[in-house]
């Protein structure tokens, strides 16, 4: 293949103004799924890519599509992006990488005036997070047929705002469907949010598959009272409730197989008073491995777990998985394109796993995937702090156009 490469300095450029947008004081990014900042960035991204040439479509979910037409505009074109919906205080990589490094990609491909066989098409999926509406991943969800759109259009956040509502008010509710189409594969470019490959010392990584993983929203109701005159023995403190369950995925990762990780990282407490009883609480887990009986085994011992401290404590409690996602083995085939675009560039690398949830998990029950993975500095993700080196983010991104331009010359 000829050697066209990504441009690191305009890259950089777009991705340090990006980051403008919603920008913390220290040193991260506040846009979740359709707030204003996240609006903002949108707005942005739109523009840049029409600045690119490419034709923007905003479908019934927001997810934004870029099209770059092919030589033969009939086949089915080569998909690849990410999100641009943060978390609440999160970092400047998740996501963001993979969206304006697609961006990137189709601009080096512009400045090579080169045209694939194949269309291109750049993406950013809508509500990937799953922090503020859950569950995650809802655009690239329902775009795969795995949630209905009227059920994605309910999901409401922490004050009763519903997803369909907020995308309509930021202007994002788009015309057209959003439901499974001939693609010919996907690609995603990703930060690892984990520790591996920094103390591999490599600088890439091709992505094998994504963990499988359960979400649970649980909530326990005692009864409020006096924190002094309430003897000990009168009391249904939901606190206690909630604080069995802390422990208790502790003890069912220790025992519930070698890669079983396990997560309490949301505690809404009612009325959160330092001399009253908690009457209720709210709580999150995630259980996620890679071993999708592991995961079933642990929703399972932490439901019993919860009956259990709900008749030793006296509490009313409700128990609802909200998410399953089955382990997810990419393709084959798209996992060795991405290897040999890295071979191509000389690199050294590994094959990983991811234990974080992705948009790819979704597209590959519909159409052949892989991910590119890039280290992050100390494992660190879901924080501020989170940071790659910008030369394994071009890494990352140059492997992404090789992997491309393979796939997007097949006919
Ligand atoms: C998404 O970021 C997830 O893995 O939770
Ligand atoms: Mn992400
Ligand atoms: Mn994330």
């Amino acid at each position: 293949m000829s050697d066209v490469r990504v441009d690191g300095s305009r890259f950089r450029e777009r991705f340090e103004s990006f980051n403008e947008i919603g920008a913390t004081e220290s040193g991260g990014v506040n846009r979740p799924a359709l707030s204003d900042e996240n609006r903002e960035a949108r707005d942005t991204l739109v523009e840049w890519f029409e600045d690119a040439g490419l034709s923007v479509t905003v479908d019934e979910m927001g997810n934004i599509f870029g099209r770059r037409e092919g030589a033969n505009p009939d086949l089915a074109p080569v998909l690849f992006g990410s999100h641009v919906d943060s978390q609440y205080n999160g970092g400047r990589f998740d996501g963001i990488v993979g969206v304006l490094g697609a961006l990137e990609v189709v601009e080096t491909l512009n400045d090579a005036d080169e045209t694939t066989e194949r269309p291109l098409e750049v993406v950013a999926w809508s509500n990937e997070e799953g922090v503020r509406f859950q569950p995650d991943m809802l655009g690239s969800g329902v775009f795969c047929d795995v949630f209905d759109r009227e059920y994605a259009y309910s999901r409401e956040d922490k004050d009763g705002n519903r997803f369909g509502e907020e995308l309509e008010r930021i202007g994002y509710r788009g015309e057209a469907p959003c439901e499974p189409r001939d693609l010919h594969c996907y690609f995603e470019v990703h930060v690892e949010q984990g520790p591996f490959l920094e103390q591999e010392e490599l600088p890439v990584a091709a992505v094998e598959g994504v963990f499988g993983f359960s979400w649970m929203n649980v909530s326990f109701e005692g009864q409020a009272n006096h924190a002094g005159p309430t003897p000990m023995d009168m009391r249904h403190d939901a606190l206690v409730g909630a604080s069995d369950v802390i422990q208790a995925v502790r003890r069912i990762t220790a025992t519930g197989g070698v890669d079983l990780v396990g997560t309490v990282g949301s505690l809404d407490v009612w009325p959160n008073a330092i001399n009253v009883i908690p009457e209720t609480v709210e709580l999150t887990v995630d259980f996620r491995s890679y071993d999708d009986a592991a995961v079933d085994a642990a929703v399972e011992q932490i439901e019993a777990e919860i009956a259990h401290v709900a008749e030793r404590e006296g509490l009313d409690y409700e128990f609802e998985q909200i998410m399953r996602v089955d382990a997810d083995p990419f393709d084959a085939d798209c996992i060795e394109t991405v290897v040999d675009a890295i071979e191509e560039r000389g690199h050294d690398y590994t094959r990983l796993v991811s234990g974080a949830g992705h948009d790819a998990n979704y597209l590959n029950t519909i159409c052949p995937t892989s991910m590119i993975f890039v280290p992050s500095v100390d494992g660190i993700s879901h924080r501020e702090s989170e940071f790659t080196e910008w030369e394994d983010v071009l890494v990352g991104t140059d492997v992404l156009l090789g992997a491309v331009r393979r796939k997007a010359d097949e006919v």
